[in-house]
């Protein structure tokens, strides 16, 4: 059996709205999601981050667990909001204070901060001023990474630019799921471009402000099935790799911008106008991250075939494309289990950037955990997701190809985004009356799994 190399990384992940609470302390000011959460019908039950897993009073807690687990780095973000609480202008002090705390204590405990600048929260003078649509917001993001990275380089193992910018552009701008809501179709592409942008130009920042450590992005990822080898069925495929995948990866990586994307969509327009800006966005990184929850089989929607109601519809060309139940076993969330499916997308990046290291970024599932009369949550579900998942890793090496790290998402309960708290994703149980932290059966198993490959 193949064995992970020495040096590989085990972490687990968050997000800073995700778990922090103390949405109006020390300075912090409001974010997109502070205003999309008190929006009626925007979140389940009406769920806010005011206090979530209240990590801000209670993070050397949890990077305890962390060291108790065994890991060996900690995956969290920056909120542009501590650190810049207008967006630009002023720099908060004491949000860059508490940034620096939570790293120190986790190099304390042994456990490597990687940090995400940018996952979801965004200052809301900046929306609004036209949000992601503007490229001014792309400049803005520039000046916070630099200043969070002159202010913390020496604590930070690792950086990672945007979190999943697909969600940002068509969750946010296009199905208007996610923050600010939005529902401009082909105008989401617009957003695409400056988040893609804001990263080019934030490694250029960091890359001038010197230091060692490497800088990354995280993507999510989507493994892509056609349900048949009809042409119209791999048409469908090539849409949704296209508009999930290439849209992010081809300019990032090669420079440019799919052809076919921008055709599908009828904006070659708008982005030859801006062919300039493409250099910035294939500034060379270091690392690429990956976030993987699910493969997706897809389909043209003759034939009246099942379309997954998750997929969010008003994404431009999405009306093109359907996708198929294949029977697989699917988590709380309604995402099919498809292990394979990570070996697929870190070969995928891997043909077009042969050279750069990858990283697990994020994979998990969520489950309607139970809580035994002795405390204990047997998560078998997410227990077995995670195995088959590590060992997608473990395959993924042995052929090859070049993984250097998996971060569990997530070590704790939180707030899932428009899911409010009734979806919960941790290896460690949160209970939100009490705010004690419980280590699941899933955990013991990261635990174990990651002792038994140190050796
Ligand atoms: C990816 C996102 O980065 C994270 O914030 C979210 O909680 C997980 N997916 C699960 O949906």
């Amino acid at each position: 059996m193949t064995t992970f190399p020495a040096d590989f990384v085990w972490g687990t992940a968050t997000a800073s709205y995700q778990i922090e609470g103390a949405v109006a302390e020390d300075g912090r000011r409001p974010s997109t999601w502070d205003t999309f959460a008190r929006t009626p019908g925007k979140v389940w039950n009406g769920d806010t981050g005011d206090v979530a897993c209240d990590h801000y009073h209670r993070f050397a807690e949890d990077v305890a667990i962390m060291a108790d687990l065994g890991v060996d780095a900690y995956r969290f973000s920056v909120a542009w909001p501590r650190v810049v609480p207008e967006g630009t202008g002023a720099v908060n002090q004491a949000g860059l204070d508490f940034y620096r705390r939570v790293a120190e204590t986790c190099l304390e405990h042994g456990v490597q901060p990687y940090v995400t600048l940018y996952h979801w929260d965004l200052p809301q003078p900046l929306e609004d001023a036209g949000g992601w649509l503007s490229r001014s917001t792309a400049e803005a993001f520039a000046e916070y990474a630099r200043i969070t990275h002159e202010a913390l380089g020496d604590v930070i193992g690792s950086w990672i630019t945007l979190n999943e910018p697909w969600c940002s552009a068509l969750l946010g701008y296009a199905a208007g799921v996610h923050a600010p809501g939005q529902q401009l179709g082909t105008r989401s592409l617009e957003a695409a471009h400056h988040l893609l942008l804001g990263h080019g130009l934030a490694v250029q920042a960091m890359r001038a402000d010197g230091g060692e450590a490497p800088l990354g992005i995280t993507l999510n990822l989507h493994a892509v099935r056609a349900a048949s080898d009809s042409e119209a069925d791999l048409e469908a495929a090539r849409r949704y790799d296209g508009l999930g995948n290439r849209l992010f990866l081809d300019p990032l990586l090669r420079g440019a911008y799919p052809e076919d994307v921008l055709a599908d969509t009828g904006t070659t327009e708008w982005f030859a106008e801006r062919s300039d800006d493409l250099a910035t966005i294939a500034e060379p990184i270091d690392f690429i991250g990956i976030n993987y929850y699910s493969a997706h089989t897809v389909a043209a929607p003759e034939d009246g075939r099942f379309s997954d109601p998750s997929l969010p519809t008003p994404t431009p060309g999405s009306e093109r494309v359907v996708t198929v139940d294949t029977g697989a076993e699917k988590t709380q969330m309604g995402w099919e289990i498809h292990p394979d499916g990570l070996v697929d997308v870190l070969a995928q990046v891997h043909a077009l950037a042969p050279g750069l290291p990858l990283y697990v970024t994020e994979n998990g599932s969520a489950w309607p955990d139970e809580v035994g009369p002795d405390g204990r949550v047997e998560d078998e579900d997410r227990r077995r997701y995670l195995e088959a998942h590590l060992e997608a890793c473990r395959e993924a090496v042995a052929r090859g190809l070049p993984l250097k790290g998996y971060f569990c998402w997530s070590l704790l309960d939180n707030f899932e985004w428009a899911f409010g708290y009734d979806r919960r994703f941790g290896i460690v149980r949160v209970d939100y009356e009490t705010q004690q932290r419980t280590v699941k059966r899933s955990g013991e198993f990261y635990r174990d799994f990651v002792a038994r490959e140190r050796g």
